[in-house]
């Protein structure tokens, strides 16, 4: 039997054919933009996902050469928080309002106001934000009453994809946690938020498991994509908690770091934990019975990468890197603030900013990529911080993945500055690959998410971190988070020439 795992990003929907123990058999892919029409806007049509998923799977399938009716269940995951409106046809009613857009600022205000900030984190565990779907809603009913009037139907990007391969409207819980409408404890629609906000509740799918079956292929779409009609699709999730789930953080203690462009720190919680003032999200996990925390900064590899092409432009990253090495803990004094395109955790600010501090004249290029590399794993050290304050249990192991994760270096700082051991696993296509284990519970290939993970996912690689590094370390993070406290008015300062 052949398991699929489609995932619709940003930039591109991958559609990936896994066998029966978890061997990659093919994948395909198609990319896309997105707009940005108005400063902080962010948009992309829900056709784009659509054309995307048809495209890569049938070059999967092409690829693969399997005999389609071998396909036992696909599972659906892709970019969170994304706002799709449909009219009565079915049709898509405006172009979809992303994650990383940032419109709703008043709006987010307007729901703090009307629930308490306090009821709305102690409810949805997460305060308002303005990536998330809700107060994009607000938005679209108070901009646009027009579309609002026309709107039958709320889905998520990758429940839009799930609607085309099935007909049916439904959503996976570790994604509707994103929404801002969805109870924490309870893991379905809160009455409470949907009255506060007027939001009739038969504008939302109903809510399943990851590994529940929601639907099955319809005949139009066996006919786009050269998949079976009849073939099950199973709930899927939200981007984060699938690719969690594709590397095995699946149970308490052992978190997921992802190093690309933004970092991720995701762990697994038993109960539905949250952090009293919304610093952290947490959601449904896509594995039933569990929950998550998660951190995100916003500019983790991308940090690296922005020093790089400024400051050493064309130099190979391994080149970079390497100087870093002799240069001792702590950059001789030198600290990185990783808030190049603002930030989200642990401080919700789109406006705060980057900065170096304590530089010398005695401090060079290597100094400076020392600082990027330490000031990255501080920040992402915020999150597990503010995770070990909400009662999460000790943190055993750090999964890592991601383009950051390749440097030698930057793994053996980042197990020192967290004091854990981090290691590296087998699988390296994330959400869809965690998908197609999703799908794979659902078709009864495995019993359960935890059997489907221990068939698969092996630790290929493993950092411990240095003792004495740790403690070295422990006092350049307590200069490390003095730092936003100290800037922030400064950084409303500078705001009006930097926008
Ligand atoms: C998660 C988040 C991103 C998006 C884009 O909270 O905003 O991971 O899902 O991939």
């Amino acid at each position: 039997m052949y398991l699929i795992g489609i995932d619709s990003s940003t930039t591109a929907t991958k559609s990936l054919i896994i066998d029966g123990d978890g061997e990659i058999v093919a994948v395909g892919a198609a990319e896309y933009p997105f707009e940005t029409p108005h400063p902080l806007w962010s948009e992309q049509h829900p056709d784009l996902w659509w054309d995307g998923t048809v495209q890569s799977m049938r070059a999967a399938l092409a690829q693969s050469g399997i005999d389609p009716a071998e396909v036992g269940a696909v599972g659906v995951s892709g970019q969170m928080h994304g706002l799709v409106l449909l009219d009565e046809e079915g049709e898509p009613l405006r172009p979809a309002i992303l994650w990383n857009d940032q419109r709703t600022g008043k709006q987010c205000d307007d729901m703090r106001l009307w629930l308490g900030k306090e009821n709305l984190v102690r409810i949805t565990g997460n305060d308002a934000l303005a990536g998330f779907t809700a107060p994009k809603i607000l938005w679209v009913k108070e901009n646009e009453p027009e579309i609002y009037s026309r709107v039958r139907q709320i889905l998520l990007p990758k429940d839009f994809v799930r609607y085309k391969l099935t007909g049916d409207f439904a959503t996976d819980k570790a994604g509707a946690g994103g929404t801002s409408l969805l109870e924490l404890a309870t893991r379905d629609w809160s009455p409470t938020v949907l009255a506060a906000l007027e939001i009739p509740p038969q504008f939302l799918p109903p809510t399943h498991e990851g590994t529940q079956v929601t639907g099955v292929i319809s005949a139009e779409a066996a006919e786009a994509t050269g998949l079976r009609a009849g073939t099950p699709v199973v709930g899927g999730g939200g981007d984060q908690s699938v690719q969690a789930v594709g590397v095995g953080a699946i149970e308490e203690g052992i978190v997921a770091l992802t190093l690309g462009t933004s970092g991720v720190v995701f762990a697994t919680a038993n109960e539905p934990f949250y952090e009293p003032e919304g610093r952290l999200h947490a959601f449904p996990h896509a594995l039933p019975g569990k929950w998550h925390l998660m951190g995100v900064m916003l500019s983790a590899a991308g940090s690296l990468r922005w020093h790089r092409d400024t400051l050493a432009p064309g130099v190979e990253f391994d080149d970079l890197v390497a100087p870093a090495e002799e240069v001792p803990i702590g950059s001789e004094g030198l600290l990185f603030l990783p808030y190049l395109t603002g930030e989200r955790t642990p401080h919700p600010d789109p406006f705060a900013r980057g900065a170096f501090v304590g530089l010398t004249v005695r401090h060079g290029l290597p100094h400076m990529t020392r600082a990027v590399l330490e000031g990255v794993a501080f920040g992402l050290r915020d999150s597990f911080a503010l995770m070990q304050g909400v009662g999460l249990g000790e943190i055993r192991q750090v999964r890592v993945s991601g383009g950051g994760a390749r440097s030698r270096l930057w793994r053996q700082i980042l197990a020192d500055v967290m004091g854990s051991e981090l290691v590296t696993v087998n699988t390296t296509e994330g959400g869809a690959y965690g998908a197609a284990l999703l799908a794979g519970v659902g078709a009864g290939v495995w019993p359960d998410g935890e059997s489907a993970c221990a068939a698969t996912i092996r630790v290929t690689g493993s950092t411990t971190p240095n003792a004495d590094a740790t403690a070295a370390y422990d006092s350049f993070y307590e200069l490390y988070q003095g730092l936003y406290p100290a800037l922030q008015a400064t950084f409303d300062g500078v705001r009006q020439h930097g926008e």
